[in-house]
């Protein structure tokens, strides 16, 4: 059958990936679609918004990427832009994942993490079981910062709006930031990855149907392939996989328990 196939060319690749880029030590999971997200109606009286069908989630995200953001002027950032980012992958994601903003590859494709950091991001996606069509890529700003500098605060906040309401269209299960910049901004805090990553954050409420949602901090793939060591492959690793666990996702097998 062509999904069989399919499945065993997955998790080929998957094994190829997982050994090159997490450091070995572990077998790539199955590929689970990852579960709907079950959201209960809100509360009388409450903003949260309604929750929306899958296709209603896909047209509202086309509309905000096409009416309001390929068109923005809000931040300085638009003036050097090639194409602005969106962010991209399934509408009704369980399972997001914010950088910080667009590099040189991307401001030439119009797509989120197609260079090397991305590359290696796309690993750690495919080391979990899934892929980039699984879940949903986006960036603290959808412009790209001259020279790849980290987006200033007054940039970060003119684009603030469109982060937020990528998140409540898509009301995701689990984050994953990505660096310093998505989880000081997404947590509103001043303390650093290095010790927030691995640990379960909730997302303070930035906007109706926002609060709660369960964040895992994580170091930034360009920082992996600046520090490539096994300790720092071994922490992101470890921290996917909380997520894995977190989502029902079938953990990956040890390598040893194979025989491999
Ligand atoms: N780094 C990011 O933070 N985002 C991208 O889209 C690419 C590289
Ligand atoms: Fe608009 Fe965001 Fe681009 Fe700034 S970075 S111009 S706020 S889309």
């Amino acid at each position: 059958m062509n999904e069989d196939a399919d499945q065993l060319a997955r998790a080929a690749r998957q094994l190829i990936d997982t050994d090159d880029l997490l450091g070995g030590g572990f077998l790539p999971a199955e590929h689970h679609p990852l579960p709907e997200v079950q959201t209960s109606a809100p509360a009388a009286g409450a903003e949260a918004p309604a929750e929306m069908t899958p296709a209603q989630k896909a047209a509202m995200l086309k509309a905000l990427d096409e009416e309001e953001v390929r068109t923005c002027t809000l931040c300085g950032l638009h003036c050097t832009r090639t194409h602005t980012v969106f962010g991209e992958g399934d509408p009704s994601a369980a399972l997001v994942f914010v950088g910080e903003g667009p590099g040189a590859d991307e401001d030439a494709t119009g797509r989120p993490f197609v260079g090397r950091a991305g590359e290696l991001l796309t690993k750690m996606i495919e080391a979990m079981g899934l892929t980039r069509q699984d879940v949903f890529i986006c960036n603290m700003v959808k412009c790209r910062p001259p020279g790849n500098r980290t987006p200033a605060p007054d940039e970060i906040a003119a684009c603030w709006s469109y982060l937020i309401r990528q998140l409540q269209i898509i009301r995701p299960k689990v984050l994953v930031t990505l660096g310093n910049p998505s989880t000081q901004g997404l947590l509103n805090t001043r303390v650093g990855i290095t010790r927030l990553r691995g640990q379960w954050q909730k997302l303070p409420e930035l906007a109706p149907g926002l609060g709660g949602i369960d964040v895992m901090p994580t170091f930034h793939p360009s920082y992996v392939l600046r520090q490539y060591t096994p300790d720092v492959r071994g922490k992101v690793w470890s921290d996917l996989q909380a997520v894995m666990k977190h989502l029902g996702l079938a953990p990956a097998a040890r390598k040893g328990a194979t025989g491999r």
